[in-house]
């Protein structure tokens, strides 16, 4: 394993681990005994991981650890009131917790999240930021947020969205109720359901696959795929034309 930039100390105490081999970096949320329920801390320790993550990592896995992938927010700060955290907030203390999500689907890497157990919350947003979701048969969905009086804000309205469809998502937001792994695997939100036991090995797998890639066609194929939903036809024709022509001068071209 290489060294992180990122400081291990800190990290611990934000309730997350982080691990570099090769070409694939593992974020571990840590604190299972509070089910991975994340703290401002944790979300700042994912935007420092995203900040100094290093050009050569390709992949990104992120787990939880023990029974749940993530309890989501720590019920602990909701319950200070007005002398929490939320007490007194404007657009860029939001904005600063969302950029722990948002890198997650930056061009040069492929993001996977590995959800066992409960995703809930701000836990099911970070595995919606995610490019890639791998369950097991007891994983479960919950975006709990409207259900305590605020929206779900850690960048998981729009995934959500292009995943189920406005309706669906709708109807799982402003219920909160539990989607588990056979309807999530129905409605899109895991490209694979498998037994806990073999979590690890498929993500392993997955991970494998990707990487057996050229690098510069895979950012160039999740740039092409990520601009799809908002471009016409014509465009993404024509966005189809600018990726390839320098894949297949590298290919092809006479040296
Ligand atoms: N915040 C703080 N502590 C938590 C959280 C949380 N979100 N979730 C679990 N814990 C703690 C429990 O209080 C318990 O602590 P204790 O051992 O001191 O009693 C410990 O983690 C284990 O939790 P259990 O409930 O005993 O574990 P179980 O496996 O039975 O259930 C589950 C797990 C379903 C995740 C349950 O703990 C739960 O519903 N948690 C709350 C989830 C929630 O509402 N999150 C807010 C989402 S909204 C958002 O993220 C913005």
């Amino acid at each position: 394993m290489a060294e992180s930039a990122v400081n291990d100390g800190e990290l611990a105490a934000a309730g997350l681990r982080f691990d570099i081999d090769g070409a694939v970096a593992t974020i571990t949320l840590s604190r299972p005994e509070r089910r991975n329920a994340m703290t401002l801390a944790t979300w700042r320790g994912l935007a420092t991981i995203g900040q100094t993550l290093p050009d050569d990592v390709r992949v990104v896995v992120v787990r939880g650890e023990g029974p749940s992938f993530s309890a989501g927010i720590d019920l602990g700060m909701f319950a200070q009131g007005a002398d929490g955290p939320f007490s007194d907030v404007d657009d860029d203390f939001i904005a600063g917790l969302q950029a722990g999500y948002l890198w997650l689907r930056r061009p040069e890497i492929v993001s996977i999240a590995a959800v066992q157990g409960h995703a809930i919350g701000g836990g099911f947003q970070l595995a919606l930021a995610c490019d890639l979701r791998v369950i097991t048969d007891d994983a479960s969905f919950c975006m709990k947020e409207p259900a305590l009086g605020i929206v779900p804000d850690l960048t998981g309205s729009k995934p959500l969205v292009d995943i189920v469809g406005y309706p669906r998502a709708l109807e799982l937001c402003l219920t909160s109720r539990t989607v588990p792994a056979d309807e999530a695997a129905r409605l899109g939100l895991a490209e694979l359901v498998v037994p806990a036991a073999d979590l690890d090995g498929a993500v392993g797998d997955l991970v494998a696959a990707l990487l057996a890639v050229r690098p510069a066609t895979a950012v160039a194929t999740k740039r092409l795929l990520a601009q799809a939903g908002r471009n016409t036809l014509t465009e993404q024709a024509a966005a189809e034309r600018r990726a390839q022509l320098p894949l297949l001068a590298d290919l092809f071209q006479k040296r």
